[in-house]
């Protein structure tokens, strides 16, 4: 353990930690700036496939598109995981859709919550986000040579911790489910899944995800979507995922079939809220 002051969520976590290389080492601190800048230098140091990086709070939180995340002491889940899979570098962004269907599994799993995944990567439940993931890859000479998964979880926060223009889009898992969630057993039941749904994508690709990440990812089908992807903004209506997890849109102005591999969602007229999500009612 290294630069910890409050031992007690990473001593819990290695105790109920079932998993066989996700974990091991386990890099716990009190604060840090982000989990994510650490286990980049880590594993720009040769750090082994599995070492995690956990924070009790982050000063300095990383999210996606240079925006900042949330990250107040004591009550969420601030999780950066070093991965070396040997695939090419264009199959790494499926990682995103790994880990979001391993955090909605924990949340159904521990919580008894059915969130959505919002592609490719933010969990949402009622409409509102509870999870955000920002992986960072590292080549050379264009082979990959590591995927940092960085995953922020809002667990226990109050309302109070978001600022106030967040607080229509942000919400915990405290905050819906009207109860505390004891955070090494929530994360203790991520990393198992995470670890679960890796070693399946190694062996078969995307498609070993394929039904748990419909059965999530479905909100957006069918629907009105926008998405500010890298190539520009694509609107039009979500049709499916392909076998490499790439978001079909036919496109509004000359019905072309989009393949978008990254980008921000918005649904045009907003998602769906409460319990028509859940596929399993
Ligand atoms: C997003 O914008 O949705 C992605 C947020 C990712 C936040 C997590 S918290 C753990 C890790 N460390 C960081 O600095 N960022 C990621």
């Amino acid at each position: 353990m290294s630069g910890s002051s409050t031992p007690d969520f990473a001593t819990a976590l290695r105790v109920k930690l079932q998993t066989k290389t996700l974990g091991h080492p386990l890099h716990y601190f009190s604060t840090i700036d982000s989990t994510n800048v650490y286990a980049v230098r880590l594993a720009r140091e040769g750090a082994i496939e599995g070492a995690i990086v956990i924070a009790d709070a982050q000063s300095g939180g990383k999210g996606r598109l240079g925006r900042s995340w949330v990250s107040p002491p004591g009550v969420n889940l601030y999780l950066s995981v070093i991965l070396r899979p040997s695939v090419s570098a264009t199959a790494a962004p499926q990682l995103n859709l790994l880990a979001a269907v391993a955090v909605a599994e924990a949340i159904s799993e521990v919580c008894q919550l059915f969130p959505s995944i919002k592609w490719p990567n933010d969990v949402l439940i009622d409409g509102k986000k509870v999870c955000g993931i920002l992986a960072e890859m590292q080549t050379d000479a264009g082979e990959l040579r590591a995927v940092i998964l960085g995953i922020g979880v809002n667990i226990n926060a109050p309302l109070s911790a978001f600022p106030e223009e967040l607080h229509d889009k942000a919400s915990s898992l405290l905050l819906v489910s009207g109860r505390a969630i004891d955070r090494s057993v929530f994360t203790a039941s991520l990393l198992t899944h995470l670890e679960k749904y890796y070693v399946l994508w190694l062996e078969q690709g995307f498609p070993a995800l394929r039904t748990a990440w419909e059965m999530y990812a479905s909100a957006v089908l069918g629907k009105r979507i926008a998405v500010a992807a890298p190539e520009g903004t694509v609107t039009g209506v979500a049709l499916g995922f392909d076998d490499g997890g790439a978001l079909l849109v036919r496109g509004e102005r000359n019905e072309e079939v989009h393949r978008l591999l990254a980008g921000d969602v918005s649904v045009i007229g907003g998602y769906d809220r409460g319990e028509k999500d859940d596929p399993r009612r």
